[in-house]
């Protein structure tokens, strides 16, 4: 009897303070973590990657027509494959609407199947702008552009080039056609880096330029440029470390990451090595595929040297950096930390060569795709977000991107700013 009035009353005590729960109880994720971003553009008209920002604050981006076919030029509509930033929302065509508008368009329609134009004087499709240390601008053309049904065409010789602008009077002073054996008809020349020290070794003195190929066919690769010659060349084409990996996955805001292409069944992520950076003294190269995990890098001498062993000595030299997420561009400071999208997170992230780690630097729910970034001579790093795997090129293959595309900036660490490879 004892016994059962004391479990009525403990019953009737547990009725009597009913414990309610509520989600303000349990920790969450905070979503921001870092110094806060700075909101620099919003772009309200075409979809870009890249930015570069100019010694005096001027900034470019570029549209690629071989990632949105809306970004086409067609020889009289208007597109433009690359701009000045002109307002907080406005853009214009650079360094004018003429060399954006190749005549009779981007696609040379008289060939079966279509390719895009080969064309010198104009730019067809562009994956980058940048800015090198002596404050000129570069443009990137991949020569390669989508057609309105989805369809990525083949470069003709003439299309992929790196065109040098001189910002003072906006007037091209230099292009540099890719020979096909070079820049392959399938490759994709994606993102540029600049060292202009006159005493590099295997070349001619006047600097050089090494580029990603991304290519989504499998032509991934480093390519190698004599500023001074024109002269270009390939090295990592069969390494590992500049392929996509096999039946790789990787997710953004929850959604799986495959790939699409209109009329086709899903594919894995088919991006290769496609960002790209230096380290401040210009001796080592860092870069990543879309599709991979891990950082990796080589000596700058093994990639400038055409001697008989020099693929053989470079496939020896890449170094491992270990994991440190997906990442499109890549950046680098005076630091000599290595910066880069780090999307399943929302972040930005850096990797510092001097203890071997890779650690968050900003997070925020802002954050989708970390495109490109620029570091400015003003101490800030600036980078693009947008949106790009929302479009219609992955999975579930339609469009959900929401302009605007988004530019911001934050402040370098330890008062860090762009180096000077000059
Ligand atoms: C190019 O696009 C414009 C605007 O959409 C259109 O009016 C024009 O007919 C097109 N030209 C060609 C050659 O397709
Ligand atoms: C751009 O936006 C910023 C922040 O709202 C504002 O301070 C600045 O005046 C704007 N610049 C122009 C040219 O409208
Ligand atoms: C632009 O400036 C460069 C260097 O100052 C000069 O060599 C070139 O002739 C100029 N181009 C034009 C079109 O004025
Ligand atoms: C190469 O030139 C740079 C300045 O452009 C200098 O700092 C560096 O010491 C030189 N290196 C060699 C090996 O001469
Ligand atoms: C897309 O357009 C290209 C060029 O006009 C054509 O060759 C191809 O068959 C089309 N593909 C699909 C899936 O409709
Ligand atoms: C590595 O260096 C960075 C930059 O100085 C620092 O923030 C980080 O804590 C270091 N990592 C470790 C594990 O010590
Ligand atoms: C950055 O520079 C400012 C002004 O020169 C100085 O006051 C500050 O201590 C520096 N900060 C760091 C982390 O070096």
């Amino acid at each position: 009897m004892i016994g059962k009035s004391i479990l009525a009353l403990a019953s009737t005590g547990v009725l009597a303070s009913a414990q309610l729960i509520s989600d303000s109880e349990l920790i969450t994720d905070p979503g921001v973590y870092g110094p806060p971003l700075e909101l620099v553009h919003l772009y309200y008209d075409e979809f870009p990657t890249g930015i570069a920002v100019s010694a005096k604050g001027r900034m470019f981006s570029n549209y690629p027509g071989g990632l949105d076919a809306t970004n086409v030029n067609n020889g009289t509509n208007g597109k433009y494959t690359i701009a000045e930033l002109t307002g907080n929302r406005t853009e214009t065509p650079y360094p004018s609407l003429e060399v954006n508008s190749p005549p009779g368009g981007a696609i040379d329609y008289t060939t079966y199947p279509p390719t895009g134009a080969g064309l010198p004087d104009y730019f067809i499709g562009s994956q980058s702008v940048v800015i090198d240390p002596a404050d000129r601008a570069w443009v990137l053309d991949t020569g390669r552009v989508l057609t309105p049904n989805g369809t990525l065409v083949g470069a003709t010789y003439g299309g992929p080039k790196l065109v040098g602008i001189n910002l003072n009077n906006n007037t091209i002073f230099q292009t540099i056609l890719f020979p096909p054996t070079v820049a392959y008809a399938d490759s994709y020349l994606n993102d540029v880096r600049f060292d202009l020290r006159r005493n590099l070794s295997g070349t001619s003195g006047h600097g050089v330029a090494y580029i990603t190929d991304s290519s989504t066919e499998g032509r991934n690769g480093i390519v190698i440029v004599d500023l001074g010659t024109g002269e270009s060349w390939r090295h990592l084409d069969g390494s590992p470390t500049v392929h996509p990996v096999n039946e790789f996955l990787a997710y953004l805001w929850g959604v799986p990451l495959y790939g699409y292409q209109p009329g086709k069944p899903f594919t894995y992520i088919p991006f290769g090595s496609d960002g790209i950076a230096l380290s401040a003294d210009g001796e080592d190269l860092f870069w990543k595929s879309v599709a991979g995990r891990y950082l990796y890098s080589i000596p700058t001498k093994r990639l400038r040297d055409r001697s008989m062993t020099s693929e053989i000595l470079a496939q020896q030299s890449i170094t491992n950096h270990g994991q440190t997420g997906i990442t499109d561009g890549m950046e680098t400071d005076t630091n000599n930390f290595i910066y880069h999208g780090n999307m399943e997170q929302n972040a930005v992230s850096f990797y510092n060569p001097a203890n071997g780690t890779d650690q968050v630097f900003v997070r925020d729910p802002r954050i989708n795709w970390v495109d490109t970034f620029s570091t400015g001579t003003d101490g800030y790093l600036y980078f693009t977000v947008n949106q790009l795997v929302f479009g219609p090129l992955t999975y579930p293959g339609t469009d959900r991107r929401q302009k605007p595309w988004a530019l911001f900036r934050v402040p370098l660490p330890n008062n860090g700013t762009k180096p000077r490879l000059v």
